[in-house]
């Protein structure tokens, strides 16, 4: 019985199994319920008392190591046949990564600060959360005065006095004024709120930029050719403008200016409403009043101030007839806006 088991251990020790079906023929001879071992354990009654110590034993390590065998080989067959294993391609071309594309109004928002940033302006921030100085008072907003009702306001309940929303970006104006020397020339892009029914052509928030010169002898020509060089770098070498007179408290004079109508050549279409012209901002000479409010000496410096809507010039631009789907965050639309940078 000894010589026996030996034999079936080195059959066991040499076994190499290269395929699932050995394997599993390999269980069921030695393993399985008629295996072989199964049969030593049957005889295990006829072994003398005096050699049953001895021979438990190796039936014992014989099965211990039978077992391992028929372990190892499982897991190393089910390694060599999984799917990963044999699917893999290194040569495969892989996934396309799906990039994201910049919103509308950042491509617009940038492409304005490109084209001023070329002749020498910076880009100055402010708070979205203003107090009644910066975004009325300073820019010659006095208290009660009707001018304010041309921005409906969202007045935030604060402490601290007049808290509000801002309505424009020229509360930036204010801050750098009031913090720098002149000469000035900066570029406040930002978001602005007004109380305003949503609708297709008007949204409680919306985006603006800015600008402001400061220096001496600027003058309401160099806004002029300044408006001119942006609409033209903007919308095309073919454009032109048009002032028209306006009104804003913090310019004197005022005025806002259209651009020529770029989908019908100022022929007149619909988008122009057949006045062959669009209006894309105000502008104006900064008042002397408000160079006093923020601390510049309004006899030694001059300075034009402009600001225009980011949405009106991105509807433009694009063609976009509705204000809400800027806000609205639909794929289908801001896919759109992939090759844009
Ligand atoms: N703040 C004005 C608005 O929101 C736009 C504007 C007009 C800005 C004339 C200016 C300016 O700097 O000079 O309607």
């Amino acid at each position: 019985m000894q010589e026996k088991i030996k034999v079936l251990l080195s059959e066991v020790e040499e076994f190499k199994a290269e395929s699932k079906e050995q394997l599993e023929e390999f269980r069921i001879k030695l393993l399985g319920s008629k295996g072989k071992i199964k049969d030593l354990f049957a005889d295990f009654k006829n072994v003398p008392n005096e050699e049953k110590k001895e021979v438990g034993q190796l039936i014992n390590n014989l099965k211990v190591k039978t077992q391992a065998k028929f372990d190892e080989f499982k897991s190393s067959l089910a390694g060599e046949d999984s799917s990963l294993a044999l699917d893999l391609d290194l040569s495969r071309t892989a996934t396309p990564v799906e990039l994201g594309s910049r919103h509308p109004i950042s491509i617009v928002r940038n492409e304005i600060i490109d084209i001023f940033s070329r002749i020498g302006f910076t880009v100055s921030e402010g708070p979205e959360i203003e107090d009644d100085w910066h975004n009325f008072s300073a820019l010659n907003f006095p208290p009660e005065h009707p001018a304010r009702d041309m921005q409906d306001t969202f007045f935030v309940e604060s402490e601290e006095g007049d808290i509000a929303l801002r309505t424009h970006t020229s509360s930036v104006q204010v801050r750098i004024m009031e913090n720098t020397k002149p000469p000035i020339r900066t570029l406040s892009p930002g978001r602005v709120y007004r109380n305003e029914a949503i609708s297709a052509r008007a949204h409680c928030f919306f985006h603006q930029v800015e600008g402001l010169y400061i220096a001496e002898s600027v003058s309401f020509a160099d806004l002029k050719q300044t408006l001119m060089y942006f609409a033209k770098e903007m919308f095309g070498e073919e454009t032109k403008i048009r002032l028209r007179p306006s009104y804003f408290p913090f310019t004197e004079p005022s005025a806002e200016m259209d651009v020529s109508c770029s989908v019908c050549n100022s022929k007149g279409c619909n988008v122009c409403k057949y006045t062959g012209y669009l209006e894309i901002m105000g502008c104006g000479m900064v008042d002397p009043n408000v160079l006093e409010n923020c601390g510049i000496n309004s006899k030694k410096y001059t300075g034009f101030a402009f600001g225009m809507g980011v949405e009106r010039i991105a509807m433009l631009k694009y063609k976009i007839n509705d204000l809400r789907l800027f806000s609205e965050n639909d794929v289908r639309f801001l896919e759109q806006f992939k090759s844009a940078f």
